[in-house]
């Protein structure tokens, strides 16, 4: 499966549906919309996966937002989206990703330790103070954020 990566030049063709999928809230995807890059992968020129980063400052950017289509999940596309950004990222003399993930999120959290990212804290009662609606996933509460990171600015071991 051939894939081609784009870094959205406007925010008017970002996959707003697909977006919705890695966050229920309109209002912060459009928030991070407004602060940040939308970088879209296609197959046969169709959006199949897509991804938020946001800068925190010069050295630093997060992840806010990422997302593959339904019927692409589980194909590798998610983690190519992440080595994408991470590599995109080393080019740019950026020295740390973050990325904060929900606690019922576990699958993500693979993800995540898989491309390489370590927990590096917890952000208590995040979710139930930015959403007005109970979020329950796997069986439990989605309450607190786990925050994680790559340093690129260390050697991997
Ligand atoms: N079950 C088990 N493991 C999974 C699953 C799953 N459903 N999904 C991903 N993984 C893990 C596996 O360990 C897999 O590793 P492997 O290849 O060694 O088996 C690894 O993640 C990579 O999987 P990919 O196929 O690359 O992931 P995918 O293309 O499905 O994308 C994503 C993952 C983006 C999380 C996708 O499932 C998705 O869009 N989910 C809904 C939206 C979402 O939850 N987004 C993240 C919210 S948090 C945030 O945005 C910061």
């Amino acid at each position: 499966m051939r894939l081609e990566f784009e870094k959205l030049k406007s925010n008017d063709k970002a996959p707003i549906d697909l977006l919705l999928l890695a966050d229920p809230s309109m209002e912060l995807v459009r928030e991070y919309l407004d602060k940040g890059t939308c970088i879209v992968v296609k197959v046969k020129g169709m959006i199949v996966g897509t991804a938020i980063c946001v800068e925190n400052n010069s050295r630093s950017i997060e992840i806010m937002n990422i997302a593959v289509k339904e019927e692409y999940q589980n194909r590798g596309i998610g983690k190519k989206i992440i080595t994408y950004i991470v590599d995109e990222a080393v080019k740019d003399g950026i020295k740390a990703i973050e990325i904060g993930t929900g606690n019922s999120s576990v699958n993500q959290m693979l993800l995540y330790q898989k491309c390489g990212f370590r927990i590096v804290g917890i952000d208590f009662d995040y979710f139930r103070r930015n959403y007005s609606e109970k979020i329950l996933e796997n069986g439990i509460e989605c309450r607190d954020m786990i925050r994680m990171k790559i340093d690129l600015s260390k050697d991997k071991s």
